[in-house]
């Protein structure tokens, strides 16, 4: 019931401006086809400039009533969306399921691990304070003075998310940038963007006032340059590719920019490791969704000594994993969100069976799913040991020592995660200390959760961080009110 307004007949879904659910004036749309089996999920608007622009002015003037409303009652509205998005759990996942290809148990753990964010979000932005300074701290200055501390909001928060967690990672640009007096204007994945609808419906359910989210759809090629450049917006809040992250820092000015973007996590494999362990979190971490998560495995560099044995127990490992349709059965490997992704893996492993990689399994493909594979002996010229594939293909790079190790990783173009597997902490801290990441896990697969811990990518993985509280401050700034006293 609660997400009819958001489609009307023949699967047409409406976009979220000033409240209510509205049609492009144009009638254009776009078909959005299931990755599985290419039946159509629904069709979106696509919007024109001037109905962006018409949105993002509705975000303009709603903000401005929005700010005055106190913390305690935005966090209000939070909690109902959470909420609400629990009872919801089932049907939004149906159609995650269906739109980018997810597994059951996947979808249904986004959605509660959605709820779960905005809950946490809602009760850290109750817990934030501001401060006050007093100048005497600083040489020449008395008592006399006081800088009193507050956080403003920064206005209008342009949100663009991903396909892969259509719901998860636009909530939490929606919750923290909401929460903290924005408004907001939602940008999904084209592909992910009814589950992304779905979750705007639920914030609107919740008791958000009009205009404080307003959604926008429409190719990324076609609106997006026009959205991130566009004089009302304040702040963007990107994730997805390093490709396409580096076009809107290119192509904006004096906007700040939060951006989450590509990686190439290294699990690096000392000769101590607890091999079960590794494999079991290496397995998971490479090969759940096909691979499509920003901070999935990308290569192994494992210490030669122990290489063959680990090699072997991957091996045996990646065999036991389950690929096929995710409407029907609890897969770990799904098709690939399209054609183009699937082609791009397949470039990638013939690239590095040409130049002769060790195929331990795997390789094949049937039409966009990419069978798990598994490759040994992949060198510095392949390109599998710098590219992201986006998809279930893990290298597995021999290295003499540690340092070659932290050499290979560091050479990198990407910095999002790394994981190390010892047991010596004292070897653990010494690779930490040197790995170009903005996380790294010790014995554990990289991973972006929980979520209130910090998360962010250094060189082309990203500008910022994100986290429950640092995704707050990240969209808000500090406003200083300094009292003089005249006698002290
Ligand atoms: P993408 O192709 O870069 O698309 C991301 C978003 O940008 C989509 O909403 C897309 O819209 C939009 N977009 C496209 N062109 C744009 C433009 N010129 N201006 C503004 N927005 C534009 O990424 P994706 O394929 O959805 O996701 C996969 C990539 O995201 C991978 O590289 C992955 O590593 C990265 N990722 C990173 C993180 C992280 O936290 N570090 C998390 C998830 C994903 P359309 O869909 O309409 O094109
Ligand atoms: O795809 C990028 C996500 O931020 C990764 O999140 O580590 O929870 O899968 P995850």
């Amino acid at each position: 019931m609660m997400f009819q307004e958001l489609c009307c007949e023949n699967k047409n879904y409406r976009n979220l401006i000033n409240g209510k659910w509205q049609e492009t004036s144009s009638g254009k749309l776009i078909e959005i086809k299931s990755p599985v089996d290419d039946s159509l999920v629904g069709r979106i608007q696509s919007m024109s400039t001037e109905e962006v622009d018409f949105a993002i002015e509705n975000a303009k003037e709603a903000q401005k009533s929005w700010k005055k409303v106190p913390v305690s009652e935005r966090a209000k509205v939070l909690y109902r969306a959470a909420d609400l998005l629990e009872e919801e759990v089932e049907e939004i996942a149906k159609i995650m399921m269906r739109e980018v290809a997810k597994d059951k148990k996947s979808a249904e753990s986004e959605v509660r691990r959605t709820a779960d964010y905005i809950r946490f979000t809602a009760d850290a932005a109750k817990g934030m304070e501001g401060e006050s300074i007093p100048a005497d701290n600083f040489p020449g200055f008395n008592k006399s003075k006081i800088s009193v501390v507050t956080r403003e909001p920064l206005g209008v928060v342009l949100a663009i998310s991903p396909f892969n967690y259509p719901v998860n990672l636009s909530a939490s640009k929606i919750a923290p940038a909401i929460v903290a007096g924005n408004s907001v204007v939602l940008k999904p994945a084209t592909q992910g963007a009814i589950s992304a609808l779905y979750l705007a419906r639920v914030f609107q359910e919740a008791g958000l006032p009009g205009g404080v989210l307003n959604t926008i759809t429409g190719r990324g090629s076609e609106i997006g340059d026009y959205c991130v450049t566009h004089e009302n917006i304040d702040f963007i809040n990107f994730t997805g590719s390093t490709e396409i992250g580096r076009r809107i820092s290119s192509i904006t000015t004096m906007k700040p920019l939060l951006m989450e973007l590509g990686g190439k996590d290294a699990a690096i494999v000392l000769e101590d490791a607890d091999l079960d362990l590794t494999v079991k979190n290496i397995i998971s971490g490479a090969y759940s969704y096909s691979g499509q998560r920003c901070t999935a495995v990308k290569r192994i560099l494992v210490i030669d000594k122990i290489a063959d044995k680990l090699a072997e127990k991957l091996k045996e490992a990646v065999t036991k994993l389950k690929v096929g349709n995710p409407l029907k059965d609890q897969v770990e490997v799904v098709p690939l969100i399209d054609t183009k992704a699937a082609d791009f893996v397949e470039g990638l492993i013939k690239d590095a069976k040409d130049k002769g990689a060790t195929l331990l399994y795997g390789g094949n493909r049937e039409g966009n799913i990419i069978y798990p594979t598994l490759f040994d002996n992949v060198n510095l010229d392949m390109r599998l040991a710098w590219e992201e594939p986006f998809g279930p293909v893990l290298p597995i790079i021999r290295v003499k020592d540690k340092d070659e190790a932290i050499e290979i990783a560091n050479k990198s173009e990407y910095g999002l995660q790394s994981s190390v597997f010892t047991k010596d902490i004292n070897a653990a801290f010494y690779i930490a200390d040197k790995l170009e990441v903005g996380t790294v896990q010790v014995n554990n697969k990289t991973e972006r959760g929980p979520d209130h811990f910090p998360f962010l990518g250094v060189k082309s993985s990203g500008i910022g961080t994100q986290g429950i509280r640092y995704s707050i401050e990240a969209m808000s700034r500090p406003k200083a009110t300094v009292i003089n006293i005249e006698q002290i």
